[in-house]
């Protein structure tokens, strides 16, 4: 499974990329802000399409996901198209992320237009991640559209199932792959009884009928979210950096390395030391 960064901060990308496996990287309005407010913090001066062009350098040679914020079809397609203009020449790699279906809760007529704003910048040969999606017909059917990569945002369908169900949680929580069982019943959105559920159903889709678009695992909350990601077959996972610094820990992990270090031979140790 390929491991992307959920984030659009620079110094969080700078740093995952020096780790040597990241293989690429997700953006969205929200982490932009997130970013932006930081820098904005820190006092640094910089505009945000030399701020993204440094992010698609680091990047170079992985897919970095920007995210249109227009929400009519035409205005989506031409955003679109001047975001991939603007920075896919920097390094090559950029792919434009368009939410599943852009329209407001009771907003009426316009669900379709996703999709068809996935079809038009895909076939103009502008990869399309499409993302914002929680259930598995929405994937599939941007699949049908072209996307390059579809994102099922896992932890937010977790919440989503807790606070309908009046369970209180912290946003790391982890939350079972298999349900939540209340009452003798497994909790369920439209079918779906996880995020990693979600994920799966659509990986099996996409087996089924050979379907080329990836699955990105997207909203991951911690690292066995991360690692169920990899045993549902997602294609990717994108991680904030904070679950990026959990792969790697484990108490034994630690208490071994220092065990061993209380035990080295000195002679052993000198083999090497001197040359
Ligand atoms: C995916 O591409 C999104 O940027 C992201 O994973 C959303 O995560 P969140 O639910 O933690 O905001």
């Amino acid at each position: 499974m390929k491991i992307f960064i959920d984030s659009a901060r620079l110094d969080e990308i700078e740093q995952a990329f020096g780790y040597g496996i990241i293989d690429g990287v997700t953006t969205n309005p929200s982490l932009l802000k997130k970013a932006v407010d930081k820098l904005e913090e820190s006092g640094e001066k910089i505009t945000i399409e030399e701020y993204l062009k440094k992010i698609l350098k680091i990047a170079k040679g992985t897919p970095v996901s920007l995210e249109v914020t227009e929400l009519k079809q035409d205005k989506m397609i031409d955003q679109g198209k001047k975001l991939y203009k603007m920075f896919n020449p920097v390094a090559n790699n950029v792919n434009i992320k368009i939410p599943v279906n852009p329209s407001f809760p009771d907003e009426e007529g316009r669900d379709f237009e996703g999709i068809q704003v996935v079809k038009t910048l895909s076939k103009a040969g502008i990869p399309v991640n499409c993302t914002l999606i929680f259930t598995p017909e929405q994937a599939l059917l941007a699949a049908k559209a072209g996307a390059k990569y579809v994102s099922p945002f896992a932890g937010r369908i977790d919440d989503y199932i807790r606070k309908n169900n009046n369970i209180s949680f912290k946003k790391t929580d982890y939350y079972p792959a298999e349900g939540f069982e209340e009452n003798g019943k497994i909790l369920d959105d439209n079918g779906i009884v996880s995020g990693i559920d979600l994920v799966a159903q659509i990986v099996d889709i996409f087996h089924i009928y050979n379907l080329k678009a990836e699955v990105i695992a997207a909203s991951i909350r911690n690292s066995i979210q991360a690692r169920e990601s990899a045993l549902a077959g997602a294609h990717i996972a994108t991680l904030p950096y904070g679950v990026i610094m959990q792969l790697l820990v484990h108490y034994k992990t630690k208490e071994g390395m220092k065990n061993f270090t209380d035990d080295i031979v000195p002679e052993y140790e000198k083999l090497t030391r001197d040359k």
